[in-house]
């Protein structure tokens, strides 16, 4: 079969890797791609959010599968797009992907359905949400409620920085119309984790559990980015958290998105906090974590086309989903300045020498002149498995130190916590 990823960064770059190896691929297509993925797959230039340019390309080429890594198309469309005109493609449709795209949507519907997530509430007015900061006088949480690209949420200690942050989204507009509602909400403590399922709609499968590091610096400091690295199965999410996260969280959730009108079919991920009194949902996504994705499809045993193929005829019931022992580890390999302003084009050298059983997952590249060169914030996810946390953490920090280019950060602690 014919297969397109639509995306072009570390996730996607994980999701060809893994399709590849199906014996079900002949070929496999990436739009757009970057450089890391070029030598997997036929990269064409067509951006992710280009639903008409994807869709005439898929039928040209007659696509049989096509995977949605990123989350604007699929809250553009992008699965109703390709559905009506009769391709089979893998992820939820616009009504259900706004279960990401819409964080007051998100919270109604875990309201509505008793799935716990932090106490709320959502406003389309300045004013009320200035003066419902002041009367709940605690540490809490703005979100603006649509996308805005990891940035739209902003955890306020004191009531001034969460006036601020109502002042920056909803009157100054940092967000544009993302942020013509916010919620705000309890701040919550504990360890995060990302679960994250395959669903057909009526079963759910859960991913090994994995834990994102958001924060830019060591021991979670400095501002949030897309994600610095990431490890699965998480300790944190013990049988018990698992167990609860299922029942009370994952297919309740499916089932009220049913309920709902909005039937879901795809990638469902939760963000949760570990609690002194349970997990409770920080947000959802519609679609595969990154970097999380990277050391979660290292671990899948199983054939990710086979999956796909269950979720889409509704038959994911009868389907067992294998993982590989131990653990997997992704160190991020960042630009200078991120996630702040940061330059791109410098070359990257030494990703020749890392051992065969690495993968470097290309997030931010491209090829200039027959050279790997940075293109983005987020540039590599060195990403390695072994039979043991503490030795895949090892094994893929000494990958990262053949790795070099200009300006080049990263994280040392990656996978730590679940060390402790
Ligand atoms: P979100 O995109 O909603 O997951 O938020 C991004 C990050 O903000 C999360 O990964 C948490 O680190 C933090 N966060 C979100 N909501 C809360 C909350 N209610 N309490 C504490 N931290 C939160
Ligand atoms: N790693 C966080 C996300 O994919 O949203």
């Amino acid at each position: 079969m014919k297969v397109l990823v639509v995306g072009g960064g570390g996730r996607e770059h994980a999701l060809v890797w893994k399709l590849k190896q199906s014996p079900r691929v002949k070929e496999i297509f990436c739009a757009p791609g970057n450089a890391g993925i070029a030598s997997l797959a036929r990269c064409v230039p067509i951006g992710a959010e280009d639903i008409p340019g994807l869709l005439a390309f898929a039928r040209q080429e007659k696509i049989d599968l096509t995977v949605v890594g990123p989350e604007a198309p699929l809250t553009m469309g992008i699965v109703d797009s390709f559905s009506e005109a009769g391709l089979a493609i893998f992820g939820p449709t616009a009504r259900a992907a706004a279960i990401e795209g819409s964080k007051v949507l998100a919270k109604e519907i875990m309201a509505k359905y008793g799935i716990p997530t932090a106490r709320f509430a959502a406003f389309s007015e300045a004013g009320e949400a200035a003066a419902y900061i002041r009367r709940l006088n605690s540490p809490c949480v703005v979100k603006a409620d649509g996308l805005a690209a990891g940035k739209g949420v902003i955890v306020c200690q004191t009531v001034e920085e969460a006036l601020g942050a109502v002042e920056d989204i909803m009157v100054k507009g940092v967000f544009g119309a993302a942020g013509s509602r916010v919620v705000v909400e309890e701040y919550l403590t504990g360890q995060e984790v990302s679960i994250l399922a395959f669903t057909d709609g009526e079963t759910v499968i859960p991913m090994l559990p994995a834990q994102d590091h958001k924060q830019v610096y060591d021991g979670d400091r400095g501002p949030n980015t897309g994600g610095m690295g990431a490890y699965a199965p998480a300790p944190v999410c013990t049988p018990e958290v698992y167990q609860t996260a299922l029942e009370k969280i994952l297919i309740p959730t499916v089932r009220a998105m049913a309920a709902e009108g909005r039937p879901y079919r795809g990638v469902l991920y939760a963000g949760l906090m570990v609690t002194g009194e349970g997990p409770r949902v920080l947000e959802f996504n519609a679609r595969f974590g990154d970097p999380e994705a990277q050391p979660v499809l290292m671990l899948l045993e199983t054939d990710l086309v086979e999956i796909i193929e269950a979720a889409l005829s509704g038959r994911l019931g009868e389907k067992e989903i294998r993982w590989r022992p131990g653990a997997a580890v992704c160190v991020v390999l960042a630009s200078g300045g991120y996630p702040g302003p940061y330059r791109k084009g410098y070359p990257i050298s030494g990703l020749d020498r890392v051992p065969p059983d690495v993968v470097v997952f290309h997030a931010g590249t491209a090829l200039e002149d027959g050279r790997v060169v940075t293109a983005g914030g987020r540039v590599l996810g060195v990403t390695a498995a072994a039979e043991t946390i503490a030795a895949a953490i090892e094994k893929a920090y000494a990958a990262v130190e053949q790795i070099h280019f200009e300006g080049m950060h990263y994280r040392r602690d990656i996978g730590r916590k679940a060390l402790m």
